[in-house]
């Protein structure tokens, strides 16, 4: 069947992977990548399908609405998958008016615009929004987050997340609009910008630089290969509920102190280093402020409704982690310049 998919985010991290796969599996659909290609958005990580006659790139910004009705005028969109968003806690904490606009203002001007294009027929029609874990708060040592775990968000970043999921939900309620959420736990994989713990590190070892772990890295995290939630995205988009929320995680928890340890030991057999030269290079830092203690996804609810679960081990997504990321050096070469050096100093330097 042919469908015209309007996918946000689609040139950074997670979005990259989303796009990829709807194009290559299915050529009949138009794929569309909005993006404002921020900090975050790099369309190299598109380069291999950024010439299949199913794509195509649109630079827009999503808090702009004159841009997004634009875009829902010119192109008879049948779906939007909502990734788009700011994305890193840290910056969250530094300026939380970027994340109040994009994450909760351009959801709604998206919204908007979907319910204004579609409002003559719903049917066929669905507003997917991709959303994490970290709305439902930070848990002590036991229990999991389900679908129905109250929002607690703690951060400007998970608050403005949260704030989005409820007025996706109010658009439901209050319009009809057909949506699903995701709420999914942390990603790790190819393609993900170096401030997030795992690139970071990788490209600090790299580098020979210390490793900041923040407080003790007794912080816990649920690690999914991006691989398996870019699958998820696509059997939700495909086969979910309207109205439903599905969380997606990889039922693999880990102490961040624990994972910085493996990553090394993976590194040093890279880099044909003795072990525990990596390990040497990590560094106690002055922990996150209001930093989650805890956080773990029960994904029940997708096995039974949709049969997913996740197919790659973490130590093999570890390992296809680093291959990825000393096999295209040049990649990580072109976002480390610049404001990268900047963002890096301002964050790490105080600490
Ligand atoms: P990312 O920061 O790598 O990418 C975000 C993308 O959105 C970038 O390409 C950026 O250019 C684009 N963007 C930002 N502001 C925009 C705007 N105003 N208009 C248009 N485009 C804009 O993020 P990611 O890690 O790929 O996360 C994607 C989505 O998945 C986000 O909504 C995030 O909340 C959610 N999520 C992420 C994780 C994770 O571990 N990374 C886990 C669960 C959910
Ligand atoms: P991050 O990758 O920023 O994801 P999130 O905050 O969304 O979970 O951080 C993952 C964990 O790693 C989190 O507990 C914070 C910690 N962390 C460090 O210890 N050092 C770092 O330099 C970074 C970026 C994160």
């Amino acid at each position: 069947m042919n469908k015209t998919i309007l996918i946000t985010g689609g040139a950074g991290f997670i979005g990259s992977h989303v796009v990829r796969q709807f194009v290559i599996n299915y050529p009949k659909y138009k794929i569309i990548n909005l993006d404002k290609l921020t900090y975050a958005g790099n369309l190299e990580n598109l380069k291999d399908i950024e010439n299949h006659s199913n794509y195509k790139f649109i630079k827009a910004d999503i808090n702009i609405e004159s841009q997004i009705f634009d875009i829902f005028k010119q192109y008879q969109i049948d779906g939007v998958i909502h990734l788009a968003a700011e994305s890193h806690v840290d910056r969250s904490i530094t300026n939380p008016t970027e994340f109040i606009l994009t994450n909760i203002v351009g959801t709604v001007n998206l919204l908007n615009a979907a319910k204004e294009s579609w409002k003559d027929n719903f049917q066929q029609k669905l507003f997917y929004h991709i959303s994490t874990d970290e709305v439902y708060g930070s848990l002590e040592d036991e229990g999991y987050f389900t679908e129905n775990t109250p929002y607690d968000p703690r951060s400007p970043y998970s608050a403005s997340k949260a704030s989005s999921d409820h007025l996706v939900r109010a658009y439901y309620n209050t319009y009809n609009l057909p949506v699903i959420i995701s709420n999914c736990s942390n990603n790790y994989g190819p393609n993900q910008f170096p401030e997030k713990l795992i690139p970071l590190a990788i490209n600090n070892i790299f580098s020979g630089k210390p490793i900041p772990v923040y407080g003790k890295g007794e912080n816990i995290r649920d690690w999914l290969y991006v691989i398996d939630h870019a699958r998820a995205i696509d059997l939700i988009y495909h086969k979910g509920k309207s109205g439903e929320t599905y969380n997606i995680g990889g039922n693999n928890e880990w102490k961040n102190l624990d994972l910085i340890k493996k990553l090394c030991e993976i590194m040093d057999k890279k880099l044909g280093k003795p072990t525990g030269t990596s390990s040497g290079l990590i560094q106690f830092v002055k922990d996150r402020s209001g930093h989650d203690l805890r956080y773990a996804i029960d994904s029940t609810k997708l096995l039974n409704a949709l049969g997913w679960k996740p197919s790659v081990t973490f130590e093999e997504g570890l390992q296809k982690t680093v291959d990825w990321y000393m096999d295209n050096f040049s990649w990580l070469k072109n976002v480390i310049t610049g404001d990268y050096e900047k963002y890096y100093t301002r964050q790490y330097q105080s600490r």
